[in-house]
């Protein structure tokens, strides 16, 4: 008999159908505007979105940099990223990166003053190694936005093993020392507004 689905080890990053992550329901009820509200975006800032998938962020992201900020979008799917560069008409302010969140990509520490992970740990195997990437991307005071789907949305019965429980989240966050701000938990999805000290 084979073990249930949560006792397996997750092997491989979970990818998304491009349709899944860009749907009506998700520009009417959870629109970008409202989760880049929480992250306080500056004119000439510098944002990194680490699992960007087909961009849905993006446009927003550009209105609220500027004309002089800059974004990093990152994804390991090739297909994803095409779409998410389309979407933008590749937008010169946009560096787009194949690969995965949990590796360094030559971005100098502490060059990013936001960090987005929508929806993106949940899909991940290496949670640690990318929240560590996060601390060294982020400046002395910058913030980070993760979400994840709460345990129990029915969407999210499936691989269960790489899902994010509390006690997950509290080992993740613990490994460096974040200062946590208030975030409206969603009701189906849970949201982690983090602060890197300005003083580390
Ligand atoms: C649910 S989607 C969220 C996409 C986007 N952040 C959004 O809010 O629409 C998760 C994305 O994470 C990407 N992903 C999977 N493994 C990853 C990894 N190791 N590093 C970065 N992104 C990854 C998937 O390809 C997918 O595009």
């Amino acid at each position: 008999m084979s073990p249930p689905n949560d006792l397996l080890p997750p092997l491989v990053d979970k990818r998304c159908r491009a349709g899944t992550l860009d749907n009506g329901v998700r520009r009417r009820f959870a629109p970008a505007a409202r989760e880049l509200d929480l992250l306080d975006i500056r004119e000439g800032q510098s944002v990194a979105d680490l699992g960007t998938g087909v961009g849905f962020l993006l446009p927003e992201l550009l209105r609220r940099v500027g004309p002089s900020g800059h974004i990093i979008a990152l994804d390991p799917d090739e297909r994803n990223l095409a779409r998410a560069r389309a979407r933008v008409n590749g937008d010169a302010r946009v560096k787009f990166v194949l690969g995965s969140a949990s590796e360094g990509h030559g971005f100098p520490p502490g060059s990013q003053d936001r960090v987005l992970l929508s929806l993106v740990l949940c899909c991940l195997v290496d949670k640690q190694g990318t929240m560590a990437q996060v601390w060294d991307l982020l400046r002395p005071g910058g913030l980070v936005l993760a979400s994840y789907p709460r345990i129990g949305a029915p969407w999210r019965r499936k691989s269960r093993s790489l899902r994010v429980s509390p006690e997950r989240w509290g080992e993740l966050r613990s490994q460096r020392p974040w200062e946590e701000l208030p975030a409206p938990r969603g009701r189906i999805v849970t949201r982690h507004l983090l602060r890197k000290p300005s003083k580390t």
